[in-house]
């Protein structure tokens, strides 16, 4: 949420600092700001909008050259997005300039403060009292930017990450983190620093990952990092494993659908070198020895959004393989309930970004609770991977589009494999059928890869239902996250409501809404399953013979379907439990192709962004 850029080095930073801001618009794009300093004075521009507002603000009015610089694509959060609140906000000399992503929950008393002290504040954003502070702590730190960030860090309540640049100090931008992520991008006589390391993939992979409560100094020659109290503290270098085209569109008109065709490379990511010779599954990065795995009496999987849905398909598939008991729960609620916690129980923290606040709050209060957690995360040194016990990367590559795609698959398969994973540390129960998923498993990417070949009347389903006011998803067992999932998918992107619902629940209340304007999507289990299967033809022939419009997705020789299927998308033959990889495709693609028939913004749906890094 939010996305920051910050430039020291020889090339001009202002074309550094915008090239990084378009990979980075996708945490955030109400608005937009740059400032450089040159020449003992610091200059600015800033737009509300999208980029290319501000793009075309500055070829009208262009800012100095200059090797000095950041930059900032904002998602409102105090403040409406307009140009005032833009980023980057000045101090009263107009001298600082700060960049700020996460919330300062006692901004309300420093502005109060400010204001007694004559100050004139500009806009309504919290960030906007940071400039003014480091402003007035500059003349007392003997022209030491980072002290002054530091001093004005030890006020600051919440969780922000702020970058910041003075008109003295040419040379040099600092950074701070709390909370919030900052990485430094290290390249040969330049330095970057950036909300990930999106922001400066195309001029080094060579970064820095800073811990928490810490301000970094970066120069051309070298970076320095501190506690919030001044003591010399660590960052902890790594190299970036995925490169710029990664990050780029590859000829798709938009990253989902780039993210959605990447999806059986992904997935074969994910399960790369972790099934071993025999079937034996590696998990060496669970750090957790099979003893401690042996003990785990209850799992709980914490996370948010899509992220959410991976953790109650989870739930079906480990509670199954290993028959522990599985909660699954938002975690921005579980974070504010007392829940019942000990040393034998297993969290599960699923996030792509690393990032998300609910998420990492939830984590830490059940580690408060000396619950071991395991984060399953796509996003190499992020916040939540770091502080977990132990971390299984899905290693999906960078999701640029908001909406998830490809996350979710990876999180799908990462998780399965924690389950068969626990399920063979501890003797699995059913061990026949473990060696079954283990080799279907295998052959996922190309599941995945055959249901991708099929999408063209999916995406002209989309085009016909453009004027779609409400749509249904409806599933049973672990059709129903599916249903949920295609339901968010349709709201986040083209703005039509859509509900998901547990196929069972149908009589239970939502068959009210059914009539002949309403289509309904029906996720249909495999056959494997004959009485799950059975159940959910009975509920596609209720809606049918309520006039809705039944599309219903049904895996290759499901005959049984076919009377009372619209529309039919077939998808290619899976276990139950596994079934989710290909069937949940279908509903990315329809989303997407339904958002595009309307003309609206694919990649950066209104009101969201990427990484939800404030609670
Ligand atoms: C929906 C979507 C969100 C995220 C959620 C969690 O398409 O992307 O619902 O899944 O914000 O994000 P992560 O996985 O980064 O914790």
């Amino acid at each position: 949420m939010c996305g920051i850029v910050g430039y020291v080095g020889d090339k001009s930073a202002l074309d550094v600092v915008l090239e990084g801001l378009r990979r980075l618009e996708y945490r955030g794009y109400d608005s937009a700001g740059v400032a450089v300093v040159a020449e003992g004075a610091l200059t600015g521009r800033k737009k509300a909008g999208k980029l290319a507002n501000l793009e075309k603000e500055l070829a009208e009015n262009p800012l100095p050259e200059s090797g000095l610089g950041l930059g900032h694509t904002r998602w409102a959060t105090h403040g409406g997005p307009t140009d005032a609140n833009a980023h980057p906000h000045f101090d009263a000399d107009g001298k600082v300039a700060v960049v700020h992503n996460g919330i300062i929950e006692n901004f309300a008393a420093l502005r109060h403060e400010l204001r007694e002290a004559g100050v004139e504040l500009l806009s309504e954003t919290d960030t906007e009292v940071v400039a003014h502070l480091i402003g007035r702590e500059f003349p007392d730190c003997a022209g030491d930017l980072a002290e002054a960030m530091r001093r004005v860090c030890r006020r600051l309540d919440g969780a922000f990450t702020l970058v910041a640049v003075h008109a003295d100090v040419p040379g040099v931008v600092v950074g701070a983190r709390l909370n919030s992520p900052l990485v430094v991008g290290v390249g040969a006589g330049e330095a970057f620093l950036c909300s990930d390391v999106a922001g400066f993939i195309g001029h080094t992979r060579d970064a820095i990952e800073l811990g928490q409560g810490q301000v970094v100094e970066v120069r051309r020659t070298g970076v320095s990092i501190t506690s919030f109290d001044g003591a010399p503290a660590e960052g902890k270098p790594f190299h970036v494993d995925w490169d710029v085209a990664a990050a780029e569109k590859g000829g798709y008109d938009y990253f989902m659908l780039k993210e959605i065709e990447e999806q059986p490379r992904a997935v074969a990511d994910t399960l790369l070198g972790r099934i071993g010779d025999g079937g034996r599954l590696q998990l060496d990065e669970m750090r957790m020895s099979e003893s401690e795995l042996r003990s785990v009496d209850k799992v709980i999987v914490i996370a948010a959004g899509t992220a959410y849905h991976a953790g109650m398909i989870a739930k079906y598939a480990i509670e199954h393989w290993t028959r522990i008991p599985v909660e699954v729960e938002l975690a921005s609620e579980f974070r504010y309930r007392d829940p019942i916690l000990t040393r034998d129980t297993l969290v599960i923290a699923i996030s792509q970004s690393g990032e998300t606040a609910d998420t990492l709050m939830a984590l830490r209060h059940a580690k408060e609770q000396h619950a071991r957690v395991l984060a399953i995360c796509n996003t190499n040194g992020a916040t939540i991977p770091r502080e977990a016990d132990a971390v299984v990367y899905t290693h999906g590559g960078p999701e640029i589009a908001v909406a998830s795609t490809k996350a979710f698959l990876t999180q799908l398969i990462a998780c399965y494999l924690v389950g068969l994973y626990l399920a063979q540390v501890r003797g699995a129960k059913f061990p026949d059928e473990i060696q079954d998923i283990l080799i279907q498993l295998a052959q996922a990417p190309e599941k995945v890869r055959e249901t991708l070949d099929r999408m063209e009347p999916v995406k002209e389903l989309g085009r016909l239902l453009k004027d779609a006011e409400r749509v249904l998803f409806l599933g049973r067992h672990v059709g129903y996250p599916v249903a949920l999932e295609g339901a968010l998918k349709l709201k986040e992107l083209a703005y039509v409501h859509a509900e998901g619902f547990a196929a069972g629940e149908l009589k239970h209340g939502p068959i009210a809404l059914v009539d002949q304007d309403l289509p309904v999507v029906v996720v249909v289990p495999p056959a494997d399953r004959p009485l799950l299967h059975d159940k959910i033809v009975s509920n596609i022939q209720e809606i049918r013979a309520r006039g809705a419009r039944t599309i219903v997705i049904a895996e290759d020789g499901d005959e049984a379907v076919v009377p009372f299927a619209d529309t039919l998308i077939r998808v290619p033959e899976l276990p139950t439990l596994l079934q989710p990889l290909v069937a949940t495709v279908p509903l990315q693609v329809f989303a997407c192709a339904l958002a595009d028939a309307k003309g609206l913004d694919v990649d950066q749906p209104r009101n969201l962004a990427k990484s939800v890094t404030v609670e």
